[in-house]
């Protein structure tokens, strides 16, 4: 695998690769890799020529400068997961090559919808912050598809939404949340969870499961359920900062005529913020 700091330079060299008709992958990235980034860059293998991963911790899209602090730097560990997965190319700038001018006078991408809702709301100028990086490595990397989890449900709305409005000719393509065995979502905060929860974190996607049963077995007390749902994560011991029954296109609160629903859930453990949703169809 290439690893690449610089612009120009990974620039030069996908230049080549589109000119020897190759078909670009992206799998853009904040490092501390596990299995699920792994799938990632698996899934844009099968479709493309050559795959591209970025390993770039935004501080931009941080609203929490203690949170950006304690994210997991584990460089060495990420590249050595990337070469056994066959990844042909990374790309690690710094600060200074992303940002040069700084990061208060960045030009901003900034998507108007779905973004002020959910983890928006918790985390104001976050999506400011991931829209900004992502179209800057759209205009860097230039592939012809990007690979996303599913996990991060509301970046994914909120990157498909940047794409069709401002006509990017990407094609974002999603992949299932990867779990562990007993159901909790893959994710580089799961480290900071700790021996004593680790048992009982599975609530969340308990809840998520919970509430796709109640809903397509005819239950439309939405509020009820988010409640119910919401006291039963308390019960084990966590804080709820949302947990919300949506429409999966707008991420609008459902309503009787809501046909694709996503529930979106996020708890606090004593180191971690954790979030998880699912999707599913409503029968009538
Ligand atoms: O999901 C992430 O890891 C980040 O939000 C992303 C998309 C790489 C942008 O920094």
């Amino acid at each position: 695998m290439k690893v690449f700091h610089q612009i120009s330079l990974l620039r030069d060299e996908l230049k080549q690769a589109r000119q020897a008709g190759k078909r670009i992958g992206f799998v853009p990235t904040m490092g501390n890799l596990h299995a699920a980034h792994i799938e990632l860059v698996k899934k844009a293998q099968q479709t493309n020529d050559v795959v591209v991963c970025s390993i770039f911790v935004n501080g931009l899209q941080f609203n929490d400068s203690s949170d950006l602090d304690k994210y997991p730097r584990t460089l060495q560990a990420d590249i050595d997961r990337l070469e056994v997965a066959g990844c042909d190319y990374l790309f690690n700038p710094d600060d200074a090559e992303m940002y040069p001018n700084g990061t208060e006078v960045q030009t901003r991408v900034i998507c108007p919808t779905m973004t002020g809702v959910l983890c928006g709301a918790a985390r104001p100028g976050h999506f400011d912050g991931v829209t900004t990086v992502v179209s800057k490595l759209f205009n860097i990397v230039q592939p012809d598809e990007a690979v996303f989890g599913l996990k991060d449900y509301q970046q994914l709305a909120v990157i498909r939404r940047m794409v069709e409005d401002l006509c990017m000719p990407i094609c974002i393509t999603a992949m299932e949340t990867h779990r562990e065995g007993d159901g909790l979502a893959m994710s580089s905060r799961n480290g900071f969870i700790t021996a004593t929860e680790r048992p009982k974190v599975v609530i969340l996607s308990q809840q998520l499961n919970g509430i796709r049963e109640a809903v397509q077995s005819g239950r439309e007390d939405f509020s009820q359920l988010e409640n119910e749902a919401i006291q039963a994560i308390e019960q084990a011991g966590f804080k709820v900062d949302y947990f919300s029954i949506c429409c999966s296109k707008t991420l609008q609160r459902v309503d009787d005529k809501t046909e694709a629903i996503t529930v979106l859930g996020a708890m606090f453990t004593e180191g971690a913020r954790l979030i998880d949703n699912l999707s599913f169809s409503r029968v009538r």
